[in-house]
């Protein structure tokens, strides 16, 4: 996928100030064509524009009035009538324990909402030129303290979201690449007076906020520029104390290549020994079949209808196999029946005897 941002158009939601004003400035910087920048925020939203465009010259920026809870149909048909959309920020989000269902209408269904129509419409499988949707998450994505519940949960269900919907295997079929940002504390309006659930712990949240590694809002704006020139799809990325990027939560995602479930495997040797065994954790991790191939018919048969007893009829199959010989018979026997996922080599011999009879 190419990772320029050069005549790109982006959509950014709440991008009147703060991280995704500071993204909107970044983008146009590198080359970025358009950018829509959506908010509530109509007073800001226009003085934004009025900026970027004294810094980035004219018509390279479109302020739109958008509720991301409300605004979805309307203002994407909009967009999606003249433009095809390269990038999605999707960004806008509120910091305020004593507001769940707001916290969670924006900052999770907003994230989800956005994300899904944006990913239809930039999907290669359904007509589309492929992009990047990039979640803000955050620390609080994957890291856990004792004071801000609501806002945690919002911020994992948004590294869940990217990283489903981000998996290799969507994108291998849409060209749609979805990565997440996980910013540390940034000095914007939302973390300014950040209101949590009365826990009766405020004197330590005080304590921790002064603790914590703050950032300025430019280092975010460098941060989303690394990682929309340097991520993979599915992969989430920690900016925090200005530090350079750090790929994070990267051991949540199962690789369903990775998986036994559903798959044939082929073990050379497996009628006893270690390939026998090797064939019996591959079924009872859910392989569809396994293929055992031996020289030795009598204990290759056994072991077939022993693992059939085991883990179900027609599971295991035994196929007469001498590996140093029988390689073009067999494999054209078992190509024709089966859809091959996995070869275990392990038929081998030790026995340096033989060889030298002439001692
Ligand atoms: N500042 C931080 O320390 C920090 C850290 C990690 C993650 N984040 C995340 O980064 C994102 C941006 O945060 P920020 O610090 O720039 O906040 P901010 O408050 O400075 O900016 C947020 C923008 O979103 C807009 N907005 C709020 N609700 C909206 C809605 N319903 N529809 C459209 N626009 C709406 C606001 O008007 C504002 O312009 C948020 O998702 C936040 O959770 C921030």
């Amino acid at each position: 996928m190419e990772k320029s941002l050069a005549n790109k158009v982006v959509v950014i939601t709440g991008g009147a100030e703060g991280i995704g004003y500071e993204v909107a400035d970044r983008y146009l910087s590198k080359g970025a064509k358009l950018v829509f920048l959506l908010d509530i925020n109509e007073k800001l939203g226009n003085e934004a524009v009025q900026k970027l465009s004294a810094k980035h010259g004219a018509n390279k920026v479109i302020f739109m009035k958008c509720d991301v809870t409300s605004d979805l149909v309307p203002v994407s048909k909009k967009i999606f009538e003249n433009y095809k959309v390269d990038i999605l920020l999707n960004n806008a989000g509120i910091l305020n324990d004593r507001l769940l269902k707001k916290t969670i209408d924006i900052n999770v269904t907003g994230v989800c909402e956005w994300g899904l129509a944006f990913w239809d419409h930039m999907r290669k499988d359904k007509g589309g030129n492929g992009g990047t949707i990039l979640n803000l998450a955050s620390i609080y994505g994957y890291r856990v303290d004792p004071f801000l519940p609501v806002y945690q949960a919002s911020k994992f269900a948004v590294m869940g979201f990217t990283k489903s919907l981000g998996h290799k295997a969507n994108y291998e079929r849409s060209g749609v690449r979805v990565l997440a940002m996980c910013p540390g504390f940034t000095e914007t309006k939302l973390t300014a007076a950040p209101q949590a659930w009365d826990m009766g712990q405020d004197k330590e949240f005080e304590q921790f906020l002064k603790a914590q590694a703050w950032q300025k809002v430019e280092s975010v704006g460098q941060a989303a520029v690394d990682i929309f020139e340097n991520g993979d799809s599915g992969t989430a990325w920690l900016i925090e104390g200005a530090r350079p990027i750090v790929e994070v939560a990267n051991a949540y995602t199962h690789d369903m290549e990775r998986d036994p479930k559903n798959k044939v495997v082929v073990v050379t040797g497996g009628a006893g020994g270690i390939g026998y065994e090797i064939a019996d954790k591959f079924l009872k991790y859910g392989a569809k079949t396994v293929i055992i191939l031996d020289i030795n018919e009598t204990l290759g048969a056994e072991a077939a209808q022993k693992l059939n007893v085991k883990h179900g009829e027609g599971k295991a199959v035994f196929i007469k196999c001498d590996v140093t010989k029988d390689l073009d018979k067999v494999s054209d026997e078992i190509f024709q029946k089966y859809d091959v996922n996995v070869l275990v080599n392990n038929a081998g011999v030790l026995n340096e005897v033989d060889d030298f009879t002439w001692w």
